[in-house]
C-alpha cells in the first residue's frame, strides 16, 4: 500500500505533536515543517520559516528524508498539506507580528501548495473567529449554539488573522478548484491537562465563558484531520473542531443560565451538548469522538 504524504507546519506544537503521532500511526508519512524539530520516532523534520514563500515553494517539492533518494524517481508529491504553524494567540508576540506572520505565512503556505499542485490543504483556523474569546470585555454571542454559520467578527489581531486566512484559503480554493478546509479549533486539550486544568475550570467555570465552555481533545483533533485528508470533493469548507459535549461539569440549562443569558438558541441543545457546535463534523465528516473528558475525570462527570 502506498502510503500518503503530508506535509504539515506547526507540528512541533502543541497540537502538532498528538495530531503528527495520530497521522504516522495511521500509516501517513509526515514531514514536519517547523522553526522546531519535533523529535517523534517515524517523523521527518525539515526547519523552516512559513514567512519565507522561496522556503515554503521548495519544500512543497521536496524529499522528506535521505531515503526517498533510493527509488531515483525524483521528488514525490504531498497528497495533503496540513497548515499549523503560526503565533497561536494574542500576547505571545506585538498585534502586528502576530497578524504579519499569521496571515502571510498562512498565504505563503497555501500559495505555494496550491502552484505546487497539492490538491488537500487543511489549514488551522479558531475559535476566536467567534469574537468572543479575546473580545473587551465580555461579549455576548449573536446566538447559540456556535456554528460555521455565525457572521465572525473578532476585535483582536490573532482573530482577525483566522478570519483573513480562512478568506484566503477561499480564494485560493475558488481559483484551483482543490479542497481547501478550515478547522476553526476550539481550545486544545493534552491528556495530562484534563487532572491539571478541569478540577480548576469546574471550581471557576467563568473562566471558561470565553472559550464558550469549548474543547478538543488533542487526539481527537487527529481523527478530525485524517478525516480531512480522506474526504475529498469539498471544495472550501469550514468546520468547527470539538468535542462532542462542553468541557464542563454543569448542564447547558445553568451555563446559558448563568453565563449568557442574553443569546437566543438558534436550537434546542441536549444537555450537555456542546455551544461550541461539531454537528457539521459528525455529520460530513463522519467525526466519532473518542476522548470525551468524563473518560480520565471519572470522579466529576
Ligand atoms: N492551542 C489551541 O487551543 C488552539 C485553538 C485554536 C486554534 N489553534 C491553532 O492551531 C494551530 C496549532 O496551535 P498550537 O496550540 O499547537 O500552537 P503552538 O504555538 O503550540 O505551535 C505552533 C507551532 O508553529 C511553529 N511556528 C511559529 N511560527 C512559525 C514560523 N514562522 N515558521 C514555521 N513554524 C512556525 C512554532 O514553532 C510551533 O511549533 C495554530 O494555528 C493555532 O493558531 C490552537
Amino acid at each position: 500500500m502506498k502510503h500518503k504524504r503530508i506535509l504539515f507546519t506547526g507540528g512541533s506544537g502543541k497540537a502538532g505533536r498528538h495530531v503528527i503521532p495520530y497521522l504516522i500511526n495511521k500509516g501517513y508519512k509526515v514531514l514536519n515543517v517547523d522553526l522546531q524539530p519535533l523529535d517523534y520516532p517515524g517523523v521527518d523534520n525539515i526547519q523552516a520559516d512559513i514567512c519565507d514563500s522561496g522556503q515554503m515553494f521548495d519544500l512543497m517539492h521536496s524529499y522528506a528524508n535521505q531515503g526517498e533518494l533510493e527509488a531515483g524517481t525524483g521528488t514525490p508529491k504531498f497528497d495533503a498539506v496540513v497548515h499549523f504553524a503560526a503565533v497561536a494567540r494574542i500576547l505571545l508576540k506585538p498585534d502586528n507580528e502576530t497578524f504579519r506572520i499569521n496571515t502571510i505565512g498562512t498565504y505563503n503556505v497555501v500559495e505555494a501548495a496550491v502552484k505546487m499542485g497539492v490538491k488537500k490543504i487543511v489549514v488551522a483556523s479558531s475559535e476566536t473567529t467567534y469574537g468572543i474569546c479575546f473580545s473587551d470585555g465580555l461579549t455576548d454571542p449573536e446566538y447559540l449554539p456556535l456554528d460555521e454559520d455565525y457572521p465572525v467578527n473578532p476585535m483582536d489581531s490573532y482573530g482577525l488573522s483566522k478570519v483573513v486566512n480562512e478568506e484566503t484559503a477561499r480564494s485560493f480554493q475558488r481559483r484551483s478548484g482543490f479542497d481547501i478546509y478550515a478547522l476553526r479549533i476550539g481550545n486544545v486539550i493534552e491528556p495530562h491537562e484534563y487532572a491539571e486544568l478541569f478540577p480548576g475550570y469546574f471550581s471557576n467555570p467563568e473562566v471558561r465563558r470565553r472559550n464558550a465552555f469549548c474543547y478538543i481533545d488533542a487526539r481527537d483533533l487527529g481523527q478530525i484531520v485524517d478525516r480531512c485528508v480522506l474526504k475529498d470533493g469539498l471544495g472550501y469548507q469550514v468546520f468547527n473542531a470539538g468535542n462532542d459535549t462542553n468541557g464542563m461539569n454543569l448542564p447547558n440549562s445553568e451555563l446559558i443560565k448563568r453565563f449568557f443569558p442574553n443569546a437566543p438558541l438558534k436550537y434546542e441543545l441536549d444537555e450537555n451538548e456542546a455551544l461550541f457546535s461539531n454537528r457539521k463534523i459528525r455529520e460530513v465528516l463522519g467525526f466519532k469522538e473518542e476522548h470525551d473528558w468524563r473518560n480520565y475525570l471519572k470522579d466529576n462527570a
